[in-house]
């Protein structure tokens, strides 16, 4: 059924969003904005902002924004014409649904009708489970065996099909549901060439059924119960116009609401996995059922939280090609573990052997970051052999490259250079060429809507959202840029003297920032800048002093330089604090919001470290190009042409960085 577009009006026109967001985390008033911590990804500083002016929302943290249909969509997990009815339901509007086209009607009356037939099918199984003599004595017997209580059964709407030909089909006709209709379920089936006669898919098998996110049943998986060489220890459905493996996670209605409250999601393989974890009470639980996970799947689980620890059983088999898999879960800014089970042991068999609360003490200390997991991995695989060992780098430098964060590649780098006993900044120099490709597409995966489930509904204008989202980029006080020219005593600065004036400015105001757990400011910068001298003396000396500080753990800051006996330190220091200072009392005067600094404190480190690092490089070129035309021998021109190529292209990497960040 189609909305009407007045009524869509309507709703749009009382729809408020401070109103709407207040129904989900508590929002505080900030300027004339409001802010919370934000509901779609896990923080402890509010970067979740809502602007009543312009009806939108914007979290700075993870870039999720948008309208208010667009945000109840992301927060329920709707489609546009469900968040739609959402809003309506809210603000009392009466939704009278327009006719579909004869062609809609039809396709959404199948997809309709499929569900219906799905629902018998599962209600039919439940009933020869429960109520028949062959249900109770083989699938119920084989449940209990595993040890599934009566609520579990429920919960998951676990099933029996009796070992008949037809006992699905016959029922179903009875009922009147055409054949057809069934096998487009993929409930039954009809031998190719032979008799046309059609029977049912699943004989002799308990049932799982699958349900999609809102807990409709899509398809069903169904084990054997007696060992038979010649039959597949499981079976499932089809690919159907409802059911589309790829985008399925096992489980994902039963646990969405544990994901979100516990912030993790715990991926496993199978069915059993999952719903034995239930039961001993984990439920932030799903299974991605034989296929390796996919970016759909994956953006499922992001919507609720964006921590996976992967539940792994550790046979040795595939599990390279599944670290490969999962570096498509770090390109999407996803915290990824691997969490390790002892042999032969599956989270099902290890949470029935040993309890929940066993069970959870082995995750807490068998659980890994994902690249110190395939770190090791690669390692012991490599051994001795020198060229297997620089190929783990490259791998490694690879996974950690598709982490769209600085922040989270910087602490990686560190890590994994000592794991790998190399230079971090090896690790760092071979990762350019890599992250540049990896934010070629910045507009691609920040600003698209999470992939639409298919067939759910119209997707929102994108035009009308896409304008919204601009509108943020410039009118608004809060995202306005904050003149900043602090008072120098530097005379007649150079762009380099500029940056590494910059560069010092927020050391001092922010070293002790943490950007991450346990990374400061300090600590990032420092180790970016890796051995550079600041060209500016003053800069130099005060670079090395913090530097000498950081040696021991002393975050030397504004207050350090204040009290320096080196004058030229304090006035510099006074300078590069009160500015600022000054500037925004002004500007509360005119009851503007100026933001803070520290709230874009990450993307300005990053900034600063680029363009010091790019007027290096430029710097670098133009004495290369000198040299060049002092060179005697043809190889030594060679040589310097070789160097000069590599900065060019640092260069032009880095601007096309630097692009992204400022746009
Ligand atoms: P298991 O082989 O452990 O299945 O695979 P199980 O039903 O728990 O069997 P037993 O009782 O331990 O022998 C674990 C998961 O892998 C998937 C299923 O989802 C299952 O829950 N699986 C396994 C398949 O999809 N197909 C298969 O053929 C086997
Ligand atoms: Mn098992």
């Amino acid at each position: 059924m189609r909305i009407p577009q007045e009524t869509i009006d309507r709703i749009r026109q009382s729809a408020d969003i401070i109103d709407i967001v207040s129904d989900y985390v508590s929002l505080k008033k900030r300027g004339q904005n409001w802010i919370a911590c934000c509901p779609f990804h896990n923080e402890k500083t509010p970067s979740f902002n809502v602007s009543p002016s312009r009806q939108i929302y914007k979290c700075f943290g993870c870039g999720k924004a948008g309208d208010p249909v667009r945000f109840i969509m992301d927060i329920e997990n709707v489609s546009y014409p469900e968040a739609l009815r959402h809003l309506a339901k809210k603000y009392g509007i009466e939704v009278e649904e327009e006719q579909l086209t004869p062609d809609e009607l039809i396709r959404q009356n199948e997809r309709e009708s499929l569900f219906i037939v799905l629902n018998f099918a599962k209600e039919y199984y439940r009933t020869q489970l429960l109520e028949t003599e062959d249900g109770r004595s083989i699938g119920l017997s084989y449940f209990r065996e595993r040890g599934f209580l009566d609520q579990t059964l429920q919960a998951f709407e676990l099933g029996f099909s009796p070992d008949q030909w037809d006992g699905l089909l016959q029922e179903a006709t009875r009922r009147g549901y055409r054949t057809e209709l069934l096998e487009k379920a993929g409930l039954i089936l009809t031998k190719e060439g032979g008799s046309g006669k059609p029977y049912d898919r699943f004989r002799g098998r308990v049932i799982f059924p699958i349900h999609n996110v809102s807990g409709r049943v899509i398809a069903f998986g169904a084990r054997i119960l007696k060992a038979d060489k010649n039959q597949p220890k499981y079976l499932n459905s089809p690919e159907t116009e409802v059911y589309h493996k790829s985008q399925v996670l096992y489980g994902i209605f039963q646990a969405k609401n544990a994901i979100r409250q516990e912030d993790v999601c715990y991926l496993t393989e199978g069915y059993t996995d999952v719903i034995s974890l239930h039961q001993a009470g984990i439920k932030n639980v799903v299974a991605s059922s034989g296929t390796s996970l996919t970016i759909e799947q994956i953006r499922m689980i992001s919507r609720f939280t964006q921590n996976i620890t992967i539940l792994y059983d550790g046979d040795a088999a595939g599990i390279k090609a599944a670290l490969r898999g999962l570096d498509m879960v770090l390109e999407e800014g996803m915290n990824v573990s691997v969490a390790t089970f002892p042999d032969g042991e599956d989270p099902d068999s290890y949470v029935r052997k040993m309890g929940a609360e066993v069970f959870r003490q082995h995750l807490s200390h068998h659980t890994n970051d994902f690249i110190t997991f395939k770190t090791d991995i690669l390692l012991k695989d490599a051994g001795d052999n020198p060229f297997k060992r620089a190929e783990v780098i490259s791998e490694m430098v690879q996974s950690i490259s598709k982490m769209p964060d600085p922040i989270k590649r910087q602490v990686f780098f560190q890590k994994t250079a000592r794991r790998l006993q190399v230079d971090e900044q090896t690790l760092i120099s071979e990762s350019n060429r890599l992250v540049l490709k990896n934010l070629e597409r910045p507009q691609e995966r920040r600003s698209a809507p999470a992939s639409p489930r298919p067939g759910q509904g119209p997707e929102p204008p994108p035009n009308e959202l896409t304008e919204i989202l601009n509108d943020f980029s410039s009118a608004d006080p809060y995202e306005a840029p904050v003149p900043e020219k602090p008072v120098t005593r530097l005379k007649s600065r150079t762009p380099l003297a500029f940056q590494e004036e910059e560069c010092i400015r927020i050391l001092i105001n922010y070293g002790g920032y943490e950007l991450e757990p346990d990374i400061s400011v300090c600590h990032y910068m420092l180790s970016e800048l890796g051995a550079m001298e600041f060209t500016t003396p003053v800069l130099r000396e005060m670079l090395n002093e913090i530097r000498q500080g950081f040696l021991t753990s002393e975050i030397r800051t504004a207050d350090y330089f204040l009290n320096h006996p080196n004058q030229d330190f304090q006035l510099l220091a006074i300078d590069m604090v009160t500015v600022r200072y000054q500037l925004s009392e002004n500007w509360e005067k005119h009851e503007i919001y100026v933001p803070t600094e520290a709230d874009k404190l990450a993307d300005a480190a990053f900034t600063n470290i680029l363009r010091l690092k790019k007027l290096v490089a430029e710097q670098r070129m133009s004495e290369i190009k000198l040299q060049i035309g002092q060179a005697q021998e043809p190889e030594e021109c060679d040589r310097l042409m070789l160097e000069y190529m590599h900065y060019k292209k640092v260069d032009i990497e880095i601007g096309g960085l630097l692009g992204t960040v400022i746009s």
